[in-house]
C-alpha cells in the first residue's frame, strides 16, 4: 500500500476517534448538565431521548469508520512488524496491537451495555416516574442510574487507553522495535 494511501487511512481513523472520543465527552459535560437544568422532567426526558438516538447513529457510523480504516492498515504494518520475527509478538508493535484489541473489545462491551441495555432502562423508569408524579426516584432508578453513569465513565477511560495504545502503535520509532 503507498504512504499517501496510508496517509488518508489514517485520517479517516483519526477523524473517526475525535468523533467517538469527542462525542462521550460533550455528552457527559455538555449537554446532559443541560438538559438536566432545563427543569421540567417530561421535556429533558424527551431531549435526552432524541440525543442519545441520533448521538447513538452517529456513534456507529464513527466505529464503523474507525474498524474499516484501522483494519486496512493492519497488513501493511504487520509486514513491517515481522522484520523483528516471525511471530507478531516479536516486536513491540505486535505486542501493542494485541492489547489495544483487547481495550477495543472491552471499551465495546462496556458502551454497548450502557448504550443498548442500562441507559434505556433508566430512560425508561424515569419516565414511569415522571408520568406517576412520584415526589423521589424508586431503589431500582437509582440503581440503575448509578450503574450507568459507571459504564460511561469505565467506556470513557477504556476510550482514553485505546487512542494511547493507538499513539503508541503510530510511534514507529517506538514501536517498530523489537522486545
Ligand atoms: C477494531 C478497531 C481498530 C483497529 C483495527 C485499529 C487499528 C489501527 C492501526 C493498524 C493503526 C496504525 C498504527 C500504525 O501506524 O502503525 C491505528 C492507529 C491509531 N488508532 Fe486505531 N484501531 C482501532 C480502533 C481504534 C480506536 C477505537 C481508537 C481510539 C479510541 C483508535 C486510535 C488510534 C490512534 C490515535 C492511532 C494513531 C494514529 C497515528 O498514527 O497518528 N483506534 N489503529
Amino acid at each position: 500500500m503507498s504512504e499517501t494511501a496510508l496517509s488518508i487511512l489514517i485520517w479517516l481513523h483519526v477523524i473517526g476517534v475525535a468523533v467517538w472520543l469527542g462525542g462521550q465527552i460533550i455528552t457527559a459535560a455538555a449537554v446532559i448538565p443541560t438538559l438536566r437544568a432545563a427543569g421540567d422532567r417530561e421535556f429533558w426526558l424527551s431531549a435526552l431521548e432524541g440525543f442519545t438516538r441520533r448521538f447513538g447513529r452517529i456513534g456507529i457510523a464513527a466505529m464503523v469508520i474507525i474498524v474499516v480504516t484501522g483494519g486496512a492498515m493492519i497488513d501493511p504494518r504487520l509486514d513491517q512488524a515481522e522484520n523483528f520475527g516471525a511471530s507478531i509478538y516479536d516486536a513491540r508493535w505486535g505486542i501493542i496491537f494485541v492489547t489495544k484489541m483487547g481495550l477495543w473489545a472491552a471499551m465495546i462491551a462496556v458502551i454497548g451495555l450502557h448504550q443498548f441495555v442500562f441507559g434505556p432502562r433508566q430512560l425508561e423508569l424515569a419516565r414511569q416516574a415522571a408520568a406517576a408524579g412520584a415526589a423521589g426516584d424508586s431503589a431500582e432508578l437509582v440503581r440503575v442510574r448509578r450503574l450507568t453513569i459507571m459504564l460511561s465513565v469505565v467506556g470513557l477511560l477504556l476510550t482514553l487507553l485505546v487512542a494511547g495504545a493507538g499513539a503508541f502503535l503510530g510511534n514507529h520509532n517506538f514501536s517498530m522495535n523489537a522486545v
